[in-house]
């Protein structure tokens, strides 16, 4: 049984937790299902909220799983009616969150896992290297294709992301959910055990 609760919606740095517990962070386009993903892995449809329109989540929202680490739901980028300031602010907010949470310990880049990846996705990845965070590929909505097509897709996406591994998911079927929390788990242990020493 996984314990999870909301702990905090943050618009700015200020609203950022203090406790320094390991971050898992979810991240991707707008309306790729990044909430859903949180959502399924923490067994409950109502933890963060989903919606079918993109830009339902606008600020950074921080989850407590088992109360011992944070899953970290961030804004969709990439909406296509966001105002130009509201994408400068949200560039802004993701910028901080990045470069100021220390205990980020696994980014969860989100991709749909119909589509080739976009110019935005790319550069996430790039950043995310930069920054040395370590980061899983998980491609959304898997059980929208036939088994087939989410070969060829896996091999296109990873292809985009210079040969990258990718987990094919659904938020429906569950599945790759056992491999997303295997990697959650061991980011996290990991981390925990550094900080008993
Ligand atoms: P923003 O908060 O706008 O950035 O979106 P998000 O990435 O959090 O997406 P969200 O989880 O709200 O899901 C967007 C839509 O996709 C919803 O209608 C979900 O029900 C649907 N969805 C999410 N994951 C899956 C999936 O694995 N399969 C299918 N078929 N639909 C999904
Ligand atoms: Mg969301």
């Amino acid at each position: 049984m996984i314990q999870a609760e909301f702990v905090i919606s943050a618009v700015s740095e200020s609203g950022f937790p203090q406790e320094g517990i390991p971050e898992v962070v979810f991240a991707g386009r707008s309306n790729v299902g990044k909430s859903s993903l949180i959502n399924r892995l923490a067994g409950n449809e109502k933890l963060a909220r989903t919606s079918s329109t993109p830009g339902k989540t606008q600020s950074i929202n921080f989850y407590r799983l088992n109360g011992s680490f944070f899953f970290v739901d961030l804004p969709g980028y990439g909406y296509a009616k966001a105002a130009k300031t509201a994408v400068q602010q949200w560039k802004r907010l993701i910028e901080r969150y990045f470069q100021s949470r220390s205990a980020i310990v696994l980014a969860i880049q989100i991709v749909d896992s119909r589509m080739p990846p976009t110019e935005s996705d790319l550069q996430l990845s790039e950043w995310l290297e930069r920054l040395k965070i370590p980061y899983m590929l998980v491609a959304t909505k898997a059980d929208k294709l036939s088994s087939n097509q989410q070969h060829a897709q896996g091999r296109v996406i990873s292809n985009s992301f210079g040969g990258q591994s990718v987990v094919m998911s659904s938020a429906k079927t569950g599945t790759g959910y056992k491999e997303i929390w295997k990697r959650v788990l061991q980011a996290t242990a990991v981390e925990s055990s550094r900080n008993n020493h």
